[in-house]
């Protein structure tokens, strides 16, 4: 791994926890206005300083994000498809100019492993890792599921382990029982978890905590943060989880106050 490449990873990963509490709101870029996204930079303010990055697609971080914050972005290249119509069909829509432009720390695309459009999902995650090795910037790989995919710890294992052989630098999945065969499918790649639909907050703590003590750097969160009744307690919940070792209790407790 050359230094840029390092710099950008450390960034992200903070070195003293070897950990990472990511801020996703990219959700746009197929799902349109999101709940809680309407005004993204209204939702983020104050949440920034307690992430270690935040993923966004150029649109949404020209549009809604100050360039002198100071937090590394983790910048959402693909796109090209809707709700309305075959998920798996995501094309590149950033190139590497642009993403070097907006200081990206590492750039993502999704991989639809099973979908209709797996082999150009797989091209598309090549081609960023050959962009991403040539300047030193990180790609991280998001095992998107189909409609019809088990989110089961056979399926993401196989999509993560697919994804590390392309060469992702850091792979992004879902929570699933037997998480640890997940991340032992990745070797030395650090995983980490996307919240999913938003659940009760308990719940999405209780996730975050199995996923860590299962072997997760970290997680990339969205929905179950900025859709919180406390979006900030919930992420301090998150990272006390992540970086602190708190237990479940801790954590809840630390989302519950700062919700009063
Ligand atoms: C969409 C994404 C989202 O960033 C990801 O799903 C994380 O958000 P959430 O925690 O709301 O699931 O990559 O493809």
């Amino acid at each position: 791994m050359n230094w840029g490449m390092k710099n950008r990873l450390s960034r992200i990963i903070k070195p003293a926890s070897g950990r990472c509490v990511m801020l996703a709101v990219d959700h746009g870029y197929f799902q349109g206005p999101t709940t809680g996204l309407t005004d993204i930079g209204k939702t983020v303010e104050p949440l920034l300083q307690y992430a270690d990055a935040l993923m966004i697609t150029r649109g949404a971080v020209r549009n809604w994000i100050d360039p002198a914050a100071e937090i590394p972005i983790i910048l959402r290249v693909s796109g090209g498809q809707s709700i309305l119509k075959e998920l798996s069909n995501e094309i590149i829509t950033t190139n590497i100019d642009d993403a070097i432009r907006i200081n990206a720390s590492a750039i993502t695309c999704s991989v639809y492993i099973g979908g209709e459009y797996e082999k150009q999902t797989i091209d598309n995650l090549s081609k960023l890792v050959d962009e991403g090795e040539k300047y030193g910037i990180p790609v991280l790989a998001v095992t998107a599921v189909g409609k019809e995919m088990v989110r089961d710890a056979r399926y993401l294992g196989l999509a993560s382990r697919i994804c590390v052989e392309i060469g992702a630098h850091i792979v992004k999945t879902y929570y699933t029982e037997n998480f640890e065969k997940v991340v032992a499918a990745c070797g030395n790649v650090p995983v980490v978890i996307a919240g999913g639909k938003k659940l009760p907050e308990k719940e999405a703590l209780q996730m975050t905590y199995n996923a860590v003590s299962d072997g997760a750097t970290g997680v990339d969160m969205g929905r179950n943060i900025f859709q919180s009744d406390s979006p900030v307690g919930m992420i301090q919940a998150v990272r006390a989880i992540v970086h602190e070792g708190k237990s479940l209790d801790e954590a809840y407790e630390i989302y519950e106050q700062e919700k009063e």
